[in-house]
């Protein structure tokens, strides 16, 4: 039997559709430009997070993508246009103002389907963010004040997270082990892209 626990979370990735490509461009070269210290997120793991899994065995994660191939939820768009420091979590991040009731629904499926695998997940309600900077512990100057991306998303992936060497020297990088789309159909036409 195979108990090797891999750490998961779902995440969507930023560059989908030509139209995000092109946001996404933009949010490195804001990303590289940050102020202050810090860790910068390296360029190839900016993404959202959908739920944070933790530790999981193979039987969870085989458990978690059965129970996600009958997800079904509509593509949605995202606008992101906040830039947030906070000295607590010593983190930069953007932040939505406006959740679209379809990415809410998704966050809530992915969240239920790892309470019903045993992953216990945080009772705090789901907040989209996209980390841009890690270990930040102070920062004296303003963070820009532009800053207006919009996202569109087709998809969502379940992500492992594995030590690696990144553009910031030694750290972690996130593969996708699984893919799915984000469609109105249901489970029973729908097709699962495995990676
Ligand atoms: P975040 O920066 O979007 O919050 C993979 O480890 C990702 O899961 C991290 O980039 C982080 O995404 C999120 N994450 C990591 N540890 C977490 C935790 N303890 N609780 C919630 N999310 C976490």
């Amino acid at each position: 039997m195979n108990d090797r626990k891999e750490r998961l979370f779902f995440a969507l990735s930023l560059d989908q559709t030509p139209a995000a490509k092109q946001a996404f461009h933009r949010l490195c070269q804001v990303a590289k430009a940050l102020p202050g210290k810090g860790r910068p997120v390296p360029t190839a793991n900016l993404h959202l997070t959908l739920a944070f899994l933790g530790m999981v065995t193979n039987e969870q994660k085989q458990q978690l993508i059965d129970l996600t191939d009958n997800i079904a939820i509509p593509p949605f768009s995202l606008r992101c246009s906040h830039l947030h420091y906070k000295k607590r979590n010593q983190l930069i991040w953007l932040g939505s103002d406006n959740v679209p009731l379809a990415l809410e629904q998704l966050a809530a499926r992915l969240k239920q389907a790892a309470e019903q695998v045993g992953l216990e997940q945080e009772a705090r309600r789901f907040t989209p963010h996209i980390t841009l900077k890690k270990r930040l512990r102070h920062l004296d100057e303003e963070l820009p004040g532009q800053a207006d991306f919009t996202f569109h998303f087709q998809h969502f992936g379940l992500y492992i997270s594995e030590p690696a060497d990144t553009e910031y020297g030694a750290g972690v990088r996130y593969r996708c082990l699984h893919k799915w789309p984000l469609t109105k159909k249901t489970s029973t036409t729908r097709t699962r892209n495995e990676i």
